[in-house]
C-alpha cells in the first residue's frame, strides 16, 4: 500500500486539526502583537491597501468560503509567491512564532484577519 501525502490530502489534514476548537474566540491582541513583531504592518494595514492588502478586504474576499482559513494559513506559512503593485513578485513572508511553528498562534492569526 501506498501512502501518497498530495497537497489536497495535507490541506484536508490542516483543516480537521484547526477546524476542531471552532467555538475557540478569537484573542485580538494575541493576533495584533504576532503581527507587529512579524512586521507585518510594513506591508499590510487593517483598512488601508499598502504592498499588500488591507486585511479587511481580505475578509470580505474570503467571507462564506469554507477553505480560507486553511487556505490563508498556507499563504503565511510557505513562502508562496505574492504579487506586489508594481507587479514584481517575491516570496510572501512567514509567520515566526516562539515557540517556532506555534499552530495554534498562527491559526490565531489567520482567524483575526477573517474577523476583520
Ligand atoms: C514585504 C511586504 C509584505 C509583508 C511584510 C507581509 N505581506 Fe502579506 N501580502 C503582501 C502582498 C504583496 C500580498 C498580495 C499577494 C498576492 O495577491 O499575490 C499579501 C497578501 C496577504 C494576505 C492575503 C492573501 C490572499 O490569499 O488573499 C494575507 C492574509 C497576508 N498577506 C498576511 C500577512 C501577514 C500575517 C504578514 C505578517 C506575518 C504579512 N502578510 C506580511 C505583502 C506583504
Amino acid at each position: 500500500m501506498s501512502i501518497n501525502f498530495n497537497r489536497a490530502s495535507l490541506l484536508a489534514a490542516a483543516v480537521l486539526c484547526f477546524a476542531a476548537p471552532l467555538v475557540h474566540a478569537v484573542d485580538e491582541e494575541a493576533a495584533k502583537s504576532l503581527a507587529r513583531q512579524n512586521n507585518c504592518f510594513k506591508c499590510h494595514a487593517i483598512d488601508k491597501d499598502k504592498d499588500g492588502p488591507a486585511w479587511k478586504k481580505v475578509a470580505e474576499k474570503y467571507k462564506g468560503k469554507a477553505d480560507a482559513e486553511a487556505h490563508l494559513i498556507n499563504h503565511v506559512t510557505s513562502g508562496e509567491k505574492a504579487k506586489f503593485p508594481d507587479g514584481h513578485e517575491e516570496e510572501h513572508k512567514i509567520v515566526k512564532t516562539s515557540p517556532p511553528k506555534d499552530a495554534a498562534q498562527v491559526k490565531n492569526l489567520v482567524d483575526w484577519i477573517l474577523s476583520l
